[in-house]
């Protein structure tokens, strides 16, 4: 049995970033709509981390506040000297047991991989291990170099020979090691090298010289993707929403055309659902099964039931849906609007913190706004609730159930509606309605029969002359 030692993550994420020519801190770029430092954080808990402390540095204000509830320890590194310095920096007196380093720049990792990376150092009974990976492009990777077979040291790309460059096995940046190990080891780096930093790689070759066990564990490609420029930003990301829809294909949800379809890790689909292309699924957002959503739909925070269809071009923000419910086309639904079964909400329909009960339909260009719609009521098109007030205030309409609104009708709120009424007509309800009373607001039609002459006067003297 491995030993069950505790397990701490020292996460590097004081680096500037320059290459991102972007003025937000490298690591909380989203990658597929989450900063890549907090996918680093959550492999790291997700593996078992009992402690994460991140080290930082540029940026650190907003490093930090953004991690503040992520329950790790942020640690400033005061100058950016290099990789063992920044390790140096997360106060290493204190921990113990077993610790892995790595970077906040490497968004595809998870809790697996690492998993696998502590279970296969402990199983090895090794003092320090480097995860390592064979590239195609080993471009500016620090290299691993073996002797007999033994991985003897790890050389910069910047310090290489031509010969040391040609090596295609690399260093992924991901190290496990004992903390007591790394405590000592450390202290002996210099920065005797082109940059003029401190190489947290050269542990390996001072390490060794210490008679300990240092080992490479060998891991796959996407290990060693970090991201420095914002063509890598984008690269990674789409990395991200194709791993998503495979394993959402896996779980039965069928996507039409994958390449184009964007889901977030969060993001829950049940089997049987369909995605068509263009739709992107976002935060915690929950869809039930056998629901469609359509082309071009964009749904954030929203929970769909079973059996919705969400139809093209809708917009749906923080909006609950319960199952059987038809939403657009076009339509957009706002924060806290609740459908209840099978209701249905049209093309150019918007909603605003509105409860619309079962069955109840409005089916075409209608606003609602602070509103609580009962059971089979039919909105008709062109239907305005007047929630804001002169006195910049909202207000809210109550309409009951069964309830039947002609189209062009406005509620100017506060106002409310009985159950079974029916509202006439282009009416603009100022009154409360009573339950089973026909209301009716607007302006009587008068008929003046003969009002318009045949023609106007000059055209019929124009038909005069041409005669
Ligand atoms: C480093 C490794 C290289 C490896 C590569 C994998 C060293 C010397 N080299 O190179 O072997 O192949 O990672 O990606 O370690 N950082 C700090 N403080 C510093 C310097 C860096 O926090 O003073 C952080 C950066 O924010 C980044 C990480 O450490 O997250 C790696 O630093 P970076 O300068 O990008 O190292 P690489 O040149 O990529
Ligand atoms: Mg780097």
């Amino acid at each position: 049995m491995p030993s069950q030692e505790r397990l701490s993550v020292i996460v590097l994420a004081a680096g500037k970033g320059t290459r991102m020519k972007s003025p937000l801190p490298k690591v909380l770029h989203p990658v597929a709509g989450r900063p890549m430092l907090e996918s680093v954080v959550r492999a790291a808990k997700g593996a078992g981390a009992e402690e994460i402390r991140i080290v930082v540095g540029h940026g650190s204000q907003l490093v930090k506040a953004v991690s503040e509830n992520w329950g790790v320890v942020c640690c400033e590194q005061k100058e950016q000297l290099g990789t063992a310095d920044a390790v140096k920096s997360a106060r290493l007196s204190d921990l113990e047991g077993d610790v892995v380093i790595m970077n906040g720049d490497h968004p595809l990792i998870e809790a697996e991989d690492i998993r696998a990376f502590v279970s296969e150092f402990r199983k090895l009974k090794a003092d320090l291990a480097v995860v390592t990976s064979d590239l195609k492009n080993p471009g500016q990777f620090g290299r691993i170099i073996r002797h007999q077979g033994q991985m003897v040291a790890i050389v910069e790309a910047k310090d290489a020979s031509a010969d040391t460059l040609k090596i295609r096995e690399v260093n992924t940046g991901i190290y496990v090691v004992k903390a007591s190990v790394l405590r000592n080891d450390i202290e002996r780096i210099q920065n005797k090298n082109s940059k003029g930093e401190y190489y947290l790689t050269d542990l390996i070759a001072i390490s060794l010289a210490h008679q300990r066990d240092v080992e490479a564990i060998k891991a796959s490609p996407k290990v060693a993707v970090g991201v420095n420029t914002q063509e890598e930003l984008a690269r990674a990301t789409r990395k991200v929403h194709a791993r998503k829809i495979r394993r959402l294909m896996e779980e039965g949800v069928m996507v039409i055309d994958p390449k184009s379809t964007y889901v977030e890790e969060s993001v829950k689909v049940g089997p049987g659902s369909v995605l068509y292309p263009g739709c992107f699924l976002r935060g915690r957002t929950q869809i039930g099964s056998f629901s469609v959503i359509e082309p071009n739909v964009f749904v954030s925070d929203s929970e769909i039931g079973n059996s919705a269809q969400i139809r093209a071009g809708s917009y749906l923000e923080s909006a609950k849906v319960h199952s059987k419910c038809v939403v657009g086309p076009y339509a957009r639904l706002r924060p806290e609007t609740v459908l209840h079964e099978e209701s249905q909400v049209g093309n150019f329909v918007e909603l605003k913190k509105v409860e619309f009960g079962k069955k109840s339909k409005a089916a075409h260009l209608t606003y609602l706004g602070d509103a609580e719609i009962g059971e089979n009521v039919n909105i008709g098109c062109g239907t305005i609730t007047c929630n804001y007030a002169a006195d910049r205030k909202k207000y809210k309409t109550k309409i009951g159930n069964n309830v039947f609104v002609g189209s062009d009708s406005q509620f100017v709120a506060p106002v409310t509606v009985g159950d079974h009424a029916v509202i006439g007509s282009g009416s603009t309800i100022t009154k409360d309605v009573p339950d089973h009373a026909l209301a009716v607001a607007r302006a009587k039609q008068f008929v003046k029969e003969n009002y318009a002459p045949k023609a106007p006067a000059e055209t019929q003297a124009e038909v005069k002359k041409e005669e």
